[in-house]
């Protein structure tokens, strides 16, 4: 019986498609999985108190050993010691079995494996970290990694937390994936099952928090129903040892509790947190803390009653005190209204102004929160001088899973690798080594806490942030916070055995799109520093240049005819690079050991400026533009080469975002080059910019049905028009006539869907169907001498079966210089 179920689970796990809900968790059976016959048929669990993160390891356990080896282990007892599981925390075992070797080296959430004797120990030293290490021994056995091991495995940090952006409506705030799983029309939600879920799949990358709300907060989270909703969540939550914590709104006081003030220094302002915090930890006795954004974009905050940052959060720091909790005080308050005319003026010196003064004066359990650049989660940024500022000070660095100007999860972007980057990033505080990664343990500054806080935002879809292959990004997330010194790719491969299986092939090609697509990314979008060139006013999504410049938000490319850039030197700039210790400072200070890739964060240059490569900065900006938006083809293709080696639901979903991103790329390149070619007047050296002899324009077309559509900004579309059909229940056709050699084409059709690849099309020649898809197609086609009709000439249209969408045509020699 139990043999037929393996293989009935075998053949389902191959037949039905997979939805991406078990994400790395899938247990799949392991290739030969019967010839393995060393595995431990039981598991001894040292506490069996339903709800402990030990009982949970267990029932993992189980459900792993059924699933990748078709086994059902039995519950042994102490006396049935060998051959089985012993899973619990280090002290229960010493108190049954005796002391252990390696007992002294467990830290707080850590564990102890061994495979090496006749029994399989994971022994943590809190029953957290008991849970960790059943979870480490499961992906080990996943990812057919049998031999005998024995070592100990110690958090680099102690907060390893998620940030979730969910308001109390169920949208959420740069998520991409669906609404909330934890709130819904005003109130924490009724059904915690997805909770629960999630804090299994976090606890697995030993993620030990959540802050489930978004930084700007409604007060409403604290009416007495959502604090009761609060302790339901907490509840499904802590199975997996992971903790509650919530972001404050500032003035709830006033806004909430009818107090006339929220002023921090105020008595019955200080009572009122303190009240309201002891009726949270009532329902919520382990909740983990605070997480507050303050005077930052229109927040309420303690300056409003001149108060300093500091007097703001040692208010809730003394509020949880008692309680265990911690205060997460975020770094990223700026003036949102600059002016652009002061050459002096600079969004990135702005935490260092505002936090530098206050070092010292925090409470033991306020933990500073600092993003991981000067400026806001782009595509390349340096890290934060902050980080070496605050000596006296705990802090913690945020990073943002979801893909916020990354792409939001359309485009595939691997992130692990620029993390790296800034937790390596020396930052040579007092002439010593201050890696990033240190200064956020409590490390090099001697701390008593720090760590990581990472903004997710997953949502109901059933891939958690909308995209199969982003999932790498989550899982990477966690494993960093553990142990930074992990390498980018050996975590990703990891991931992708856990997720996708062992074929060699699918680990070599995701393991290699993903490792370029972030250069790939920063290649299309904005290089040398620049930041990512999206729409900063609204999406954050598509290329929008000229929107970076001439407002307050501060992030600027003060690009002009001649120049472009920000002056951060000190000498004739912002001074931002005097943020930065004297070694760090005095390489950014100068053009010529600025590295090119943050060229122009920190100077103003003119676009004939040469770089470390020899070519012009203009010159650079189009070929690495072209040059990212080839690798998205690229990475098109490969994934069409993993077809047949993943199941069909998870192959079609990546190919379709494949497919957007190649386009997407395409538009983004045109888009970029175009707007620095108008402003510059300089020509590109290879001849391609605002040159295309193949592209047919959609809106030259004959139109049924269609009509022209001026794009905004004018460089999104080549000509600066697109075709949107007259009415979204309508069906248009475009159609052309073409005149060609006999050769082989692709014909590419830049199909650019407004409202997120809902929309499709079909391309006929000649009234036979060469094509059709979502969102953004090409096919490669023959155009054969019988397709033409007598004039020489073929028929291409366009139809349109779904509507509200814009075109554009693209007939091209080959398929990256469409
Ligand atoms: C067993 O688990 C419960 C719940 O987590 C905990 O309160 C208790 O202390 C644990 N017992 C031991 C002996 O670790
Ligand atoms: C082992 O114990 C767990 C919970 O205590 C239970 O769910 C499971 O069914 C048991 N397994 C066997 C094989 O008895
Ligand atoms: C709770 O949500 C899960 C999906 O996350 C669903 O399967 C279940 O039916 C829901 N339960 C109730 C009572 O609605
Ligand atoms: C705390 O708040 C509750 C509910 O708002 C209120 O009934 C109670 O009197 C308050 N206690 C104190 C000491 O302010
Ligand atoms: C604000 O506080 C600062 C420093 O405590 C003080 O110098 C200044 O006068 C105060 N301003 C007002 C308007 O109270
Ligand atoms: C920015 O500063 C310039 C020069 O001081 C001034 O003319 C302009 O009005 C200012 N703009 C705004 C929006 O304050
Ligand atoms: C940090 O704290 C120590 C001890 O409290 C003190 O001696 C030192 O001056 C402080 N340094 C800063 C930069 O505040
Ligand atoms: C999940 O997201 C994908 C891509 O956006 C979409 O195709 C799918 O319908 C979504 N599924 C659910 C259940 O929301
Ligand atoms: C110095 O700053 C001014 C603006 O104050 C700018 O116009 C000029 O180009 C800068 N000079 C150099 C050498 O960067
Ligand atoms: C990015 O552009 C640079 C410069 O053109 C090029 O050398 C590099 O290969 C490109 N990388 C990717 C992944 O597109
Ligand atoms: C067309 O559909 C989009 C997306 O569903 C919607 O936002 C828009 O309002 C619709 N337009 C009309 C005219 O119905
Ligand atoms: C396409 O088919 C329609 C009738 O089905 C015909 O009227 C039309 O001439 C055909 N067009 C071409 C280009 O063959």
């Amino acid at each position: 019986m139990l043999f037929s179920g393996f293989l009935v689970g075998l053949f389902l796990g191959l037949a039905s498609g997979e939805d991406g809900s078990a994400a790395w968790l899938r247990y799949a059976p392991l290739p030969h999985a019967s010839s393995y016959n060393f595995l431990p048929s039981s598991i001894i669990t040292l506490n069996s108190t339903k709800g402990s993160p030990v009982y949970t390891a267990q029932q993992e356990l189980h459900r792993g050993f059924r699933g990748i080896f078709g086994k059902t282990l039995s519950n042994g007892s102490s006396r049935s010691r060998s051959e089985s599981i012993i899973v619990g925390t280090a002290h229960v075992y010493q108190k049954s079995y005796g002391e252990f070797d390696e007992a002294e080296e467990i830290e707080e959430d850590g564990y102890f494996l061994s495979t090496e004797g006749p029994q399989v120990l994971i022994l943590g030293q809190n029953e957290r970290g008991a849970l960790y290490g059943a979870f480490d021994y499961l992906s080990r056995l996943a990812q057919g990694k049998l031999d005998a091991v024995s070592y100990v495995s110690n958090p680099h940090a102690s907060i390893r937390w998620t940030n979730e952006w969910d308001n109390l409506d169920g949208s959420i705030e740069r998520g991409y994936a669906g609404p909330s799983i934890f709130f819904e029309n005003g109130f924490v939600t009724d059904n915690a099952t997805r909770v629960a879920k999630y804090a299994r799949l976090l606890a697995s990358i030993r993620i030990n928090g959540i802050i489930v709300n978004n930084v700007n907060t409604n007060e409403m989270l604290l009416s007495p129903q959502n604090i009761d909703g609060l302790g339901r969540l907490a509840d499904a939550m802590r199975p997996y040892g992971v903790q509650l914590g919530i972001s404050l709104n500032f003035a709830s006081p006033q806004l909430l509790g009818g107090l006339g003030t929220f002023d921090p220094l105020d008595p019955t302002v200080d009572a009122w947190w303190a009240n309201i915090t002891n009726q949270i930890y009532a329902r919520v006795p382990d909740m983990a803390g605070y997480l507050v954004k303050a005077n930052s974009e229109g927040q309420p905050g303690p300056l409003t009653y001149n108060r300093t940052l500091a007097d703001g959060a040692n208010l809730f720091a003394r509020a949880v005190k008692p309680h265990g909790g911690i205060i997460m005080f975020r770094a990223f308050v700026y003036d949102h209204h600059l002016n652009e005319s002061n050459w002096k003026a600079d969004r990135a010196n702005a935490a260092v102004e505002f936090f530098q003064d206050l070092d010292g004066k925090f409470d033991d359990n306020v933990v500073v929160q600092i993003k991981y650049g000067p400026i806001d989660f782009q595509v390349r940024e340096p890290a934060s001088p902050l980080f070496s500022s605050l000596r006296n000070t705990s802090t913690a660095i945020e990073l943002q899973v979801t893909q916020e100007y990354l792409g939001q999860q359309s485009h595939l972007v691997c992130i692990a690798p620029m993390w790296k980057e800034i937790l390596e990033f020396d930052l040579k505080a007092d002439n010593r080594s201050s890696k990033v990664k240190d200064i956020v343990s409590g490390e090099r500054f001697r701390r008593p806490l720090g760590g990581f806080a990472g903004v997710v935002n997953v949502g109901t879809n059933a891939t958690w942030l909308g995209s199969h292959l982003a999932m790498s990004n989550l899982y990477a997330y966690g494993l960093l916070a553990w142990d930074p010194a992990l390498g980018a790719e050996e975590i990703l491969q990891d991931w992708i055995r856990l997720t996708f299986g062992h074929d060699q092939k699918v680990i070599e090609t995701i393991t290699d799109m993903s490792m370029k697509s972030w250069p790939a990314y920063e290649n299309y979008t904005g290089n040398l520093g620049i930041q990512t060139l999206m729409d900063v006013l609204y999406s954050h999504f598509g290329p929008n240049p000229a929107s970076m410049d001439n407002n307050g938000w501060g992030m600027w490319t003060r690009a002009d005819k001649f120049s472009i850039g920000m002056d951060r030197t000190v000498k004739n700039g912002t001074g931002n690079a005097g943020q930065y210790s004297p070694e760090v400072a005095k390489v950014f200070e100068n053009v010529e050991t600025t590295p090119d890739n943050l060229l122009l964060w920190f100077h103003h240059v003119n676009y004939m400026h040469s770089l470390k490569s020899g070519k012009t900065v203009i010159q650079h900006f189009y070929d690495s533009h072209y040059e990212g938006a080839a690798t998205a083809q690229t990475l098109l293709r490969q994934w069409e080469s993993l077809k047949g080696k993943i199941d069909s639901e998870r192959y079609e979903h990546v190919l379709f975002r494949q497919k957007f991103q190649a386009g997407h790329a395409l538009v983004w390149r045109d888009s970029i080059n175009q707007f620095y070619y108008n402003l510059s007047e300089i020509k590109d050296e290879a001849g391609r910019v605002g040159n295309h002899p193949y592209r047919i324009e959609a809106e030259k077309m004959t139109l049924d049905s269609y009509k022209s559509y001026g794009v905004n900004p004018f460089h999104a579309a080549s000509g600066a028009q697109a075709i949107v059909t007259a009415s979204n229940s309508t069906i248009g056709t475009a159609t052309t006539k073409v005149t060609f050699e006999s050769g082989t084409y692709d014909v590419a059709v830049n199909y650019y869907d407004l409202i997120g690849g809902k929309a499709q099309y079909e391309l006929h020649m000649n009234n036979r169907t060469i094509g059709s898809a979502h969102s953004f197609g090409k096919s490669r086609r023959v155009l054969r001498r019988s397709d033409a009709l007598n004039d020489g000439s073929a028929c291409l249209c366009m139809w349109a079966v779904s509507s509200h969408r814009t075109a554009e045509w693209r007939l091209a020699h080959d398929s990256t210089g469409v």
